[in-house]
């Protein structure tokens, strides 16, 4: 009888497991945000004791953590973190991605600049040759929604304001996200400074300067380690 193949939240557990293993003993360690993250705070909770803490990037994250009584550092109180964990909508063949699926790009942004390692950990189906095809989350001040949006449609875009129970979605630093679709994103670092220029952005959802080092792709057939 022929096994199943496994399921997108089973290769989720699996990538989450194997990226224990890039966390020292002793250290403070960058935790991202999502349901690939959520099973590695799982799996986190049989080495806790072996850490310091973590600095996380959204509120549900240290929630969870705190839950697990991880100590969760401000992020200005840590100079630099050895490692960051974090999921990804979408990552190419150069380690750039596509974050923010779960609205918590900027400071996604921030811990992975801070980290000098970012792991990435993803199912198989985010590994694309070219980002585009998720849309693209951008983190706007929302008197610039509309003008933001603009500027995508010239560039072939199509954008809309994510909503929240009929609402525009209120991030954890108070802004708005746009999701943009249609876009085809060739030139991921020169897309990332351009957009990031544009009065009203907070944050483009392509990590290009903080790509991916490592990243851990669950795949039918087990992890796979691609490395950038
Ligand atoms: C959150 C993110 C997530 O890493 C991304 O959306 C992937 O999420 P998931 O692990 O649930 O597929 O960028 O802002």
């Amino acid at each position: 009888m022929n096994t199943p193949a496994p399921t997108q939240d089973e290769l989720k557990a699996q990538v989450a497991r194997a990226a224990l293993a890039y966390v020292e003993p002793g250290t403070i360690i960058g935790v991202g945000t999502g349901s690939t993250v959520n099973k590695f705070i799982e799996a986190l909770a049989d080495v806790k004791g072996t850490i310091r803490g973590a600095v996380s990037s959204s509120n549900a994250s240290t929630e969870r953590l705190r839950a697990l009584g991880i100590e969760v550092f401000d992020c200005n109180d840590v100079e630099e973190l050895g490692v960051y964990i974090d999921g990804a909508d979408e990552i190419d063949g150069g380690g750039h991605m596509i974050k923010g699926g779960g609205a918590a790009l900027t400071r996604e942004k921030i811990v992975a600049a801070q980290s000098r390692r970012f792991v990435c950990i993803a199912d198989a189906s985010k590994r694309v040759q070219t980002l585009g095809a998720f849309a693209l989350p951008v983190e706007v001040v929302p008197m610039a929604t509309s003008r933001v949006i603009r500027q995508f449609a010239a560039l072939g875009g199509v954008g809309r304001v994510r909503l929240k129970d009929g609402a525009p979605l209120v991030t954890d630093n108070g802004q708005h996200i746009v999701d943009v679709s249609g876009l085809r994103i060739e030139q991921p670092r020169e897309f990332e400074l351009t957009v990031s220029q544009w009065p009203g952005v907070l944050t483009v959802g392509v990590f290009a300067f903080q790509r991916a080092q490592v990243c851990l792709l669950g795949t039918p057939s087990g992890v796979e380690t691609l490395t950038f």
